[in-house]
């Protein structure tokens, strides 16, 4: 007989949850050899229950991902603009990255042609920094109002639980303000050759404070140090049958092999008082601030060197919400970030539960001191000594360090408004997808351009929506246009 907890095979034992040596892997309790199973076998129905809530629900957008930890190290000195801790001259802070799909299920294809998601945490000395951003500087949309609709238009339709490219069409063609971005997804950029061949933005405008508590807005672009590189359509088709974990695997493979992929994090500055004159809307996520106006200032890079332990652990069960700010970065009156702010702590307490900032890839590195408490596997107490505040138990205070409140200019008391922004005197919906076309794209991505696009209108199967389809791209571009309508053979632009 082997002593306890030494089996004769030599392994380990096997337990249960609890730790109780497990009875069998391989045969259930039944009442004879061939008789019926027992209720009492706790192992067997551990086992199953398990297995039965072993899937959390995916996330309602950006489902299918992967992540890699890594750091993020400072190689400018941008206190002039930021008091943040981890953009201090040599700071090195650990991070976790995830890049993601948006409208794919868990298991579709790295290669639908689709934006694709940069979410990034920070581990810094003053808590979470969550910079939760597209490989796109733009989105389709300037209101959160139109999100939820926008995302139905692009997942399935649930009649025939098919993607349908005549509700997505119809959707886009409806919403001028999606013509800079649709341009810039048909374009080459809308399938990356990996994860590491793409850039990342923070796409929204934010607000930076320095230590004087002098504040800007700033945008950051993230710029991959491998090049960026694409698909064509034929070859991500190809991929999406062949081996359509492919940007997943190749991120990995990376990393397994020592070749750690970076990333370039640099912002532009504008300062506070050029935002009301500026000539676009410096806070409408469908536009860009021209290069050429706000250049680009390099901050630092990060590297990602090491694949998590567990992939449910670390990447599904990773909860990056973009009102994670730290002191010295701040939101701004754009709308969609403003809503973003509620959106993602609110999907993560369903998806995943309430105390999802206690898990491994979510748990700051600094000491958490909230009143909060208790909820569904809540696994540590609170660090405060009394439950409550004020408390004379020596409880934690709160502590808004002076000039570092992310405020933007006092608003006068007016009427409750549901209004479009500001117009300033260049805003417009086209003219940014124009200006790439025409300056930025070279005669090949022009032509990819227009078979991207044919390609996929040839798809639309209601005329009036394919109509408008191509008079959107003929108020991008009239040429354009002309090409795209004859590619998909309609004669007359309407
Ligand atoms: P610039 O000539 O200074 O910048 C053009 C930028 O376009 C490049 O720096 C590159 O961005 C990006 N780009 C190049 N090829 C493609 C492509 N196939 N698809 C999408 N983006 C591409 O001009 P401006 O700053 O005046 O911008 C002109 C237009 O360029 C804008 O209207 C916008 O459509 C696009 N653009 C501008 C960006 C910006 O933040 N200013 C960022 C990305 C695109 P990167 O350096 O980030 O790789
Ligand atoms: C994921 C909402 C716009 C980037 C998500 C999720 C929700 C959501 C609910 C799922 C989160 C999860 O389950 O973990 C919204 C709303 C938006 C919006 C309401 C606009 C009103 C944007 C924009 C960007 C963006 C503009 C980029 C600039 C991302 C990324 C993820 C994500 C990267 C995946 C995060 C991860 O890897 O876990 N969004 N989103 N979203 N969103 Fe948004």
């Amino acid at each position: 007989m082997p002593a306890y907890g030494v089996p004769e095979h030599g392994n380990p034992i096997t337990t249960t949850g609890a730790g109780v040596p497990a009875p069998s892997d391989e045969q259930s309790l039944s009442v004879g050899r061939d008789g019926p199973l027992v209720l009492h076998d706790a192992y067997l129905i551990e086992k199953m229950a398990q297995f039965n809530r072993e899937r959390v629900p995916e996330r309602v957008v950006h489902a299918k991902g992967t992540g890699a930890y890594g750091v993020f190290r400072v190689t400018n000195d941008v206190t002039a603009y930021t008091c943040a801790d981890l953009f201090q001259p040599g700071r090195e802070t650990p991070m976790l990255a995830r890049f993601s799909t948006v409208a794919g299920e868990q298991g579709s294809p790295d290669t639908w042609r689709d934006p694709r998601g940069f979410a990034l945490k920070f581990y810094t000395r003053q808590g979470n920094y969550d910079l939760v951003g597209n490989n796109t500087p733009i989105f389709f949309m300037r209101d959160p109002q139109k999100f939820q609709d926008f995302i139905r238009s692009q997942k399935r339709d649930p009649r025939t639980g098919l993607r349908d490219h005549t509700m997505q069409w119809d959707y886009w063609s409806l919403s001028p303000e999606s013509a800079h971005m649709v341009t810039w997804l048909m374009g080459d950029r809308g399938i990356p050759r990996s994860y590491r061949h793409m850039n990342g933005y923070g796409s929204h405008t934010y607000m930076w404070v320095n230590a004087e508590g002098r504040r800007v807005w700033i945008k950051y672009h993230i710029h991959t140090d491998q090049g960026i590189d694409f698909l064509t359509q034929d070859e991500g088709d190809r991929l999406a049958g062949a081996d359509a974990d492919c940007h997943r695997r190749d991120l990995y493979d990376a990393i397994e092999r020592g070749d750690y992929p970076s990333w370039t994090l640099k912002v532009q500055v504008m300062p506070l008082e050029d935002a009301e004159n500026y000539r676009f809307n410096p806070f409408d996520l469908t536009k860009v601030w021209p290069h050429g106006d706000y250049p680009l200032i390099e901050v630092g890079r990060m590297t990602l060197d090491r694949i998590p332990e567990d992939f449910f652990i670390h990447v599904e069960q990773a909860a990056f919400e973009p009102n994670n700010l730290v002191p010295g970065v701040g939101p701004s009156p754009d709308k969609m970030l403003l809503s973003r702010l509620f959106s993602y702590s609110d999907t993560h307490r369903y998806r995943i539960g309430v105390n999802y900032n206690e898990l491994p890839p979510n748990r700051p590195e600094v000491p958490v001191r909230s009143y909060a408490k208790d909820g569904r596997m809540r696994s540590f107490k609170p660090n405060t000594g009394a439950v409550y505040h004020p408390n004379s138990f020596g409880g934690p205070d709160t502590a808004v360090q002076e000039g570092t409140e992310h405020a933007w200019w006092t608003v006068e008391a007016g009427d409750l408004v549901r209004a479009a922004y500001t117009d300033h005197r260049e805003d417009d919906d086209f003219v940014q997808a124009r200006t790439m076309i025409n300056d930025v794209l070279d005669d090949a991505a022009r032509d990819r351009l227009v078979s991207n696009v044919a390609g996929h209108m040839s798809k639309i199967t209601d005329d009036g929506v394919l109509n408008r389809a191509i008079a959107y791209w003929h108020n991008i571009d009239a040429e354009i246009g002309d090409r795209i309508a004859d590619r998909v053979g309609v004669k007359q632009p309407v």
